[in-house]
């Protein structure tokens, strides 16, 4: 008898943060915010497929930029050759990033992207004559993926534990996590700040950089901090000269309700990282920018030199056509009032659940992002996948926490619906 889809992908396929006791089910197409199933069934894809998927699936305006893209030019070598999507798409990013991020260079994910500007942070401080900045520093909590770079800078994130023995050294700092009617949030912070200077103190001149998610440690749990503790933060390192990298593979293109996280601030670090939805979650691509102060030190000072990272699909031609065409729908004003209205619905529907169910705790919201924490937790996360799977929404709890992070093309009225919906499941465990 023909093996089904399910029979044959457990027999052949190893599937990212999943063991084999993790239920699959099989998708079979996709259009604007929902998935369908085998046998047709909708899902509502409430965690943006990862985050990446910012315009809906199957977005034909996408969908038609990559098949020109791929009958012209599919892909060539990006060393020593160039081609006009990669300069299209960085001109385009320029336009609405502050105007000292004038350098990009291409990889392919969110991980890489923070390899390389760990790489570019150390060659820069190596080639100042300070090759003794073999440190870095990041928050508790946070997550820059799973190379062996993106694990060393993430240490505390839980993720990586079985790994620390082969990750670098890195100095952390307490993560000073906030949520609605906190109100310890101010001596959270100045335990924090502490922190960051009795490292400053001790290892200042040993520092190459730091590295943050800015407003929101994504993976951690949805974890939300005060936009003027960062900008404390940034300043208190720019003082010391340390290098700072701001992770926005995550929070890039409206995701925190503006363009980028560091719209929010009033600092802007060295470097920025950007990926998940730069392509609108069509295809893999992200991108290091930073500026020409590092460039000119890292490269431009020694013609002879080459920065030593590069990969097979360096700027793939056509997910920088995905990437172009992903720009101008999120400049688009149907976008941006789409993340005020979703915003709006947030509002509301965490609202419902605070009026209608006794088992949360510590809501929050941020830009297009939705997260509470469920005080009496009997089932495992994986338990609660399936629960809410079987009530249609795709969501990953992380812990205890919830989150809902949509796609920007959903109705609001939908996602008022979704969390009537919790707070009836939620209600029921
Ligand atoms: C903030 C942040 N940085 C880096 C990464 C790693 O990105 P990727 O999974 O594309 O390697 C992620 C992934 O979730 C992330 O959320």
């Amino acid at each position: 008898m023909k093996k089904t889809l399910i029979e044959r992908d457990k027999s052949l396929i190893w599937h990212p943060f999943s063991n084999t006791l993790d239920d699959i089910t099989v998708i079979k197409r996709g259009e604007g915010a929902y998935l369908y199933d085998e046998s047709d069934r909708r899902y509502v894809d409430l965690i943006s497929s990862w985050w990446v998927n910012i315009h809906g699936h199957g977005n034909k305006t996408i969908a038609n930029k990559i098949y020109e893209q791929a009958l012209a030019l599919e892909h060539v070598v990006f060393a020593g050759f160039t081609h006009e999507p990669a300069i299209e798409l960085c001109d385009g990013l320029k336009q609405i990033l502050p105007t000292q991020y004038s350098k990009f260079f291409f990889s392919d994910n969110g991980s890489t992207a923070l390899e390389v500007s760990l790489k570019m942070a150390y060659q820069y401080w190596s080639n100042r004559g300070e090759p003794n900045r073999t440190l870095f520093l990041s928050f508790d909590g946070g997550y820059h993926g799973d190379t062996f770079g993106g694990m060393s800078i993430g240490v505390k994130s839980g993720f990586h534990d079985t790994f620390s023995s082969f990750l670098f050294k890195v100095l952390t700092i307490p993560y000073p996590a906030t949520w609605t009617g906190d109100d310890e949030v101010e001596s959270k912070e100045q335990n924090a700040l502490s922190v960051l200077d009795s490292h400053l103190m001790n290892h200042g001149t040993e520092i190459a950089a730091i590295v943050l998610e800015p407003l929101i440690q994504g993976a951690s749990g949805m974890r939300i901090c005060r936009a003027q503790f960062i900008n404390e933060v940034v300043k208190r390192l720019h003082q010391q000269n340390i290098l700072v990298i701001f992770d926005e593979v995550m929070t890039g293109f409206g995701r925190t309700g503006t363009d980028f996280a560091m719209s929010q601030l009033s600092v802007e670090p060295d470097f920025l990282c950007i990926a998940k939805g730069l392509t609108g979650g069509f295809l893999p691509l992200s991108l290091t920018v930073t500026n020409d102060k590092i460039f000119d030190l890292v490269v431009s000072s020694n013609a002879h030199y080459a920065f030593p990272h590069g990969h097979s699909y360096t700027a793939n031609p056509i997910a920088c056509a995905a990437a172009i065409a992903s720009l101008e729908l999120f400049k688009s004003s149907r976008t941006q009032e789409a993340l005020i209205a979703i915003n709006e619905a947030h509002h509301h529907g965490i609202q419902t659940l605070v009026d209608r169910c006794h088992n949360i705790c510590n809501t929050r919201i941020l830009g297009t992002i939705g997260a509470f924490e469920i005080t009496t937790l009997q089932h495992s996360t994986a338990e609660l996948r399936k629960i809410f799977l079987k009530e249609g929404l795709i969501l990953r709890p992380l812990g205890h926490t919830v989150y809902i992070l949509p796609p920007y093309c959903i109705d609001p009225n939908e996602l008022k619906k979704v969390y009537h919906q919790l707070s009836n499941i939620l209600n029921a465990l």
